[in-house]
Order: C-alpha cells, then structure tokens, then sequence
C-alpha cells in the first residue's frame, strides 16, 4: 500500500477498532493542454498527479473522518458546505442511478494540496467511487462511475465543472496522458516519457486559492454557451476558425479561445506520439497566451511565471486547471529546474505575491483499489 493509503487505514483501525474492509485512492491531475474546453464538448489532454486522497471504509454505521480536516461528520443527506459533500454527492449519485449504497462509514487521508487547482475533490470523490463499488458490488465501470462522480459535483455538491478532471482520476495511467473527447467520452492513454527526453514537469502553485463555485468560472461558461447559440451550433466544439466573424466582444474572445484550444490539444497529442517536445511546449504556451488575452482567466502571478519560464529557457509552460488562480507547469531540461524555482520564488518575494510552492509532476496512476 502507499503511505496515504496506510495512513487512511490506520485511522480506520484508531477509530473503529478493526481492520478496513476496503482501502483505495484516486489521484489529483494536471492538465497538459485543453482548458475550459471540456464543457464545450472538446478535447483534454490530463495527467494524474503522484498525489492522492485515500479512503478506508467498512460497513456499518455512518461516519466519515478526515485526518486532513481531524474531524468527523455523518453521512447523511444533507449538505453542510465541508469535505463531506464529495462523499455524499457520491453516494447520492450512486441512488439517483439505481445503485443501493448500504451502510458504510469512512476514513479518508489526503495529500493532494487544497484548493492549488490539482482537483482534490475529483480525487475524494474518484476514491469514494471506485471504492463504493467494489465494496458493495454495483458492477459499473470507470467511465460510469466518472461520470457519476461528475454528477455528484454539478448536481449535488452544485458546481458545474467540466467531465475532465473526474475521467482523469480515475482512467490516467502511469506513466501517460489522457486524450479525452469530451462529447464522445472516448478516452486514449498517451505515453509520456518525460525520463527519456530528460525533462521535468515542473508545478507551480501560487497559492492563490480558487473555488470553483467563483463566479468566474460560471460566467465564462455561459458566455461560451452564448456564442455556441448564436453560431447556431450545439457546442462550440462543432464551430471552427471560420465561424469566428460571426462573433463580436467577450463572445468573439471567448470562443476564439476554445476553438484554437481544442485545435492545440489534438496537435499537442501529435507532437508527444513523435516524441516532439519542442512542438509540446511551443502549443503550451500558445495556450496561456490565449488563456490570458481571450479567456481572460489568468493572473499576475500565473503570468509571471510563466515569463519567468520562458526567460529561463523552458520549452512551455502554461496555466493548468480553472485559472483564476492555482497552479501553472512548465516543462523544463532536467537539471534547470532549481535555477527557475530559485528565480520564480524571489520575483514573487520581490512582487509581494504569496510565496510559491513547487512539484516535480510523475505521470501517475489513476484510482486504483489497495486492497
Ligand atoms: C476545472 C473543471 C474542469 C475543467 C477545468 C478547466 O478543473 O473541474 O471540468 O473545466 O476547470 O479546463
């Protein structure tokens, strides 16, 4: 078991006094390329991050303890705005499609960062998932039950997030990308030899915290929505460049980011089947700068890091998740890493921006049952 995964099951065994029956864990994702184009039924291009939220359950009761949070809340049904909701929209999902979750109770272990833009919460809700069903046999596979945990959060923890982040804890794999067509929900792993092109991921939280219930994320959702109707098309992954004319204002930028987004990730998808990370970082900042100037969803710190990046030699980087705060990624010849964290921590120090924290990203596995 990984250590998350233990620590989730020595908190059931310290509080309960036995053994979990079930122990799993779901990763955090980044995004290489394709942001904000999930909902406009378009392409992704994500990977799950080494860490992880861990859940341990057994049946029996109804309590649900974080050790993140040290504190426990009951199941129930009603929301009370806590870490609980991902569990319970879960397990409402699991109602609202027929599948009888009995009785269970929880311990769940984390150390995906919050609120960084790494999609802790699809990952609780990933591991309550996989972990529900097998724990209580509901015979559904992981593209149902990303899409359930997917409805868990639009519909019952109540923000209306794209499929992305949900598909991609629970299908990534070690060692790949995913491309997902968010219209179709055809997923397709894309190896992702970073070793072997001796490079590094870098992640840069600027620990500017975003929830995704802010507005901003709503509203660029109903704008892209907006210019889908008037093009007169279902979703903006049906329009391409030469439809742009049509458009005019936030419309215009707002669309004009999606449509060159989605061209991005199919190419980016290309260029890493050659091997050609040149062409990768070219597309990844490509993306920030439509990002920053059409979606209008970036920040100063985001921003400076990516210049900081660029200065420094890196072959990309870009904004990752939301926006609006988060975290950005660079991709970086291994062994120039320490020059850009040193260099990106005393900017921000010198800008008076919170102090940045860095990760070197692995291609991880997504959920997967410990035992
Ligand atoms: C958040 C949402 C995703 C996706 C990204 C932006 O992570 O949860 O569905 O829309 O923002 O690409």
């Amino acid at each position: 078991m990984r250590e998350i995964e233990e620590k989730a099951a020595r908190a059931y065994r310290e509080r309960f006094g036995e053994d979990p029956e079930l122990v799993a864990s779901a990763p955090g994702r980044i995004n290489l390329i394709g942001e904000h184009t999930d909902y406009n039924g378009g392409f992704v291009l994500p990977c799950a991050v080494g860490r992880r939220v861990a859940v341990a359950t057994g049946r029996g009761g109804e309590e649900l303890y974080s050790t993140n949070f040290d504190e426990t809340r009951r199941m129930g049904r009603e929301k009370d705005s806590s870490w609980a909701d991902y569990p319970r929209g879960v397990v409402w999902a699991f109602g609202e499609v027929g599948r009888g979750v009995g009785d269970f109770r929880a311990t769940f272990a984390g150390d995906v960062p919050l609120g960084s833009g790494l999609s802790s919460s699809a990952a609780i809700e990933a591991a309550t998932a996989l972990a529900l069903a097998a724990h209580f046999g509901l015979g559904m596979d992981r593209k149902e039950l990303a899409v359930l945990c997917q409805r868990a959060e639009n519909e019952f923890v109540g923000v209306q997030s794209g499929i992305m982040d949900q598909y991609a804890s629970l299908l990534c794999e070690a060692g790949a990308a995913l491309l997902i067509d968010c219209r179709s929900l055809e997923a397709e792993s894309v190896p992702l030899d970073l070793e072997g092109a001796d490079l590094t991921l870098l992640v840069c939280d600027t620990r500017v915290e975003r929830g995704l219930a802010d507005t901003g994320y709503n509203d660029r959702r109903a704008a892209c929505e907006r210019a889908a109707e008037t093009l007169g098309v279902e979703q903006l992954r049906d329009a391409g460049e030469n439809d742009l004319g049509h458009l005019s204002g936030e419309e215009l930028k707002r669309a004009r980011h999606i449509v060159t987004e989605n061209a991005r990730v199919l190419e980016a998808t290309d260029a890493l089947r050659a091997g050609d990370f040149g062409e990768l970082g070219h597309l990844m900042y490509a993306s920030h700068a439509s990002m920053r100037d059409d979606f209008e969803i970036s920040t100063r710190e985001l921003d400076a890091f990516v210049e900081l990046a660029e200065a420094a030699g890196a072959l990309g980087a870009r904004l990752t998740g939301a926006g609006f705060g988060g975290s950005a990624i660079a991709l970086v010849r291994t062994g120039e890493t320490d020059v850009l964290t040193r260099q990106v921590s005393r900017v921000f120090a010198e800008r008076g921006f919170a102090e940045p924290l860095f990760y070197e990203f692995v291609p991880a596995a997504g959920a997967e049952v410990a035992r």
